[in-house]
């Protein structure tokens, strides 16, 4: 039976996108079929989906990088039907047919059954960004970070990573400052957990390779001059953890803050995150690292043929907190 997709067309024929009726034999194969109930919008969903970054490598494609919904049909023991299950990265929407589908097809490798304590709609207000946050928090943690080494910056604060990552340092004791182009949403990020809010307008890195220390770490979705500045005011054996490219792919930076101050500077792919790892953190997620103001996170509900309003509005810098796509 025929049911719709969000679905980007491209290649020779150019970029187009918008709800397409499709049959299951249309999706990538799988061996677990779902129901989707919900995904979300990330700025990678915004990058494919406006054509404006090469992220699917084949046409036509369903978008949506995260899924939430419930098995319907499994070859996998160790699923069955009715399961509530969450799949985040892992090819969807670059390899394979993503979220935005009223029905998908996902491989049992990429599976992960949603933890207690979250529904399918906390799941995807989570979805990658928050995923993200938690994989930053815990590369950081790993290598040393601690509540008493000094506050951490939040780059791109207003984002989806950015006030999910918020919350949940400010939540296990950590000072959490927010660096933000949005001076008007300050109160929100002092609501979300941080401390103090910096206008990145009113920043001024310096030019030497190593300036006055000023955070003992950093969650850095913006790249580029952002996180070249970053290296050089990051307290001695302090970490960087670097996840995206808001504002640019470059990194210009000395060898000085590596070998002079011990700063790690830690790079985070939630893609391909190793399974065991995955599921470990979404059993955070669920518990210690679950922002206790998730539902006001949740800023934005929209359907599939809302997704192109979205979408301009995250390439454009405009976010706030996350958006879920209810898809069932
Ligand atoms: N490595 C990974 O596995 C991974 C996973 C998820 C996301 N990411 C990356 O992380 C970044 C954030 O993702 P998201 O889903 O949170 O996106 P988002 O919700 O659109 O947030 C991005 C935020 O970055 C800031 N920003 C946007 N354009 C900027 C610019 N030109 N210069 C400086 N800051 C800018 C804005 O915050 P302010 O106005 O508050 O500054 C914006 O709200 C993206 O680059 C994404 O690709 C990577």
């Amino acid at each position: 039976m025929a049911f719709q997709a969000f679905r980007v067309h491209g290649g020779d024929a150019g970029h187009s996108a918008g709800i397409d009726q499709i049959d299951l034999d249309d999706l990538s194969e799988g061996e677990i079929t779902i129901q989707v109930a919900w995904s979300s919008v990330n700025y990678k969903d915004a990058l494919a989906g406006s054509g404006k970054a090469k992220i699917m490598r084949r046409f036509p494609m369903a978008g949506g990088i995260d899924v939430a919904g419930h098995v319907t049909a499994s070859q996998d023991d160790r699923f069955k039907e009715g399961d509530p299950v969450l799949v985040t990265g892992c090819g969807l929407s670059e390899t394979r047919d993503g979220g935005y589908s009223e029905q998908l097809r996902i491989p049992a490798a990429n599976t992960v059954k949603v933890p207690e304590g979250l529904d399918l709609r906390e799941a995807m207000g989570l979805g990658t960004a928050g995923f993200t946050a938690a994989l930053c928090l815990h590369r950081m943690e790993q290598n040393g970070q601690q509540p008493d080494m000094g506050p951490i910056l939040v780059t791109g604060a207003t984002g989806g990573v950015g006030t999910l990552a918020l919350q949940m340092f400010s939540g296990l004791g950590y000072e959490a400052h927010a660096l933000s182009g949005k001076v008007e949403r300050f109160h929100d990020l002092q609501e979300f957990g941080a401390s103090q809010c910096i206008s990145r307008r009113d920043l001024h890195w310096g030019q030497r390779p190593l300036e006055s220390s000023k955070w003992a770490g950093a969650v850095d979705s913006v790249g580029g001059e952002m996180l070249s500045g970053l290296t050089r005011v990051i307290h001695p054996w302090g970490n960087i953890a670097s996840c995206g490219l808001a504002g640019g792919v470059e990194l210009h930076s000395t060898v000085m803050p590596f070998i002079i101050r011990g700063v790690s500077l830690l790079g985070i792919d939630s893609v391909n995150c190793p399974y065991a790892l995955r599921q470990e953190l979404w059993q955070r997620l669920a518990s210690d690292l679950k922002p206790t103001r998730l539902d006001q996170l949740i800023t934005r509900e929209v359907t599939m043929d809302q997704l192109p309003e979205v979408f301009e509005l995250m390439m454009a810098g405009d976010s706030f907190g996350r958006t879920v796509v209810k898809v069932g």
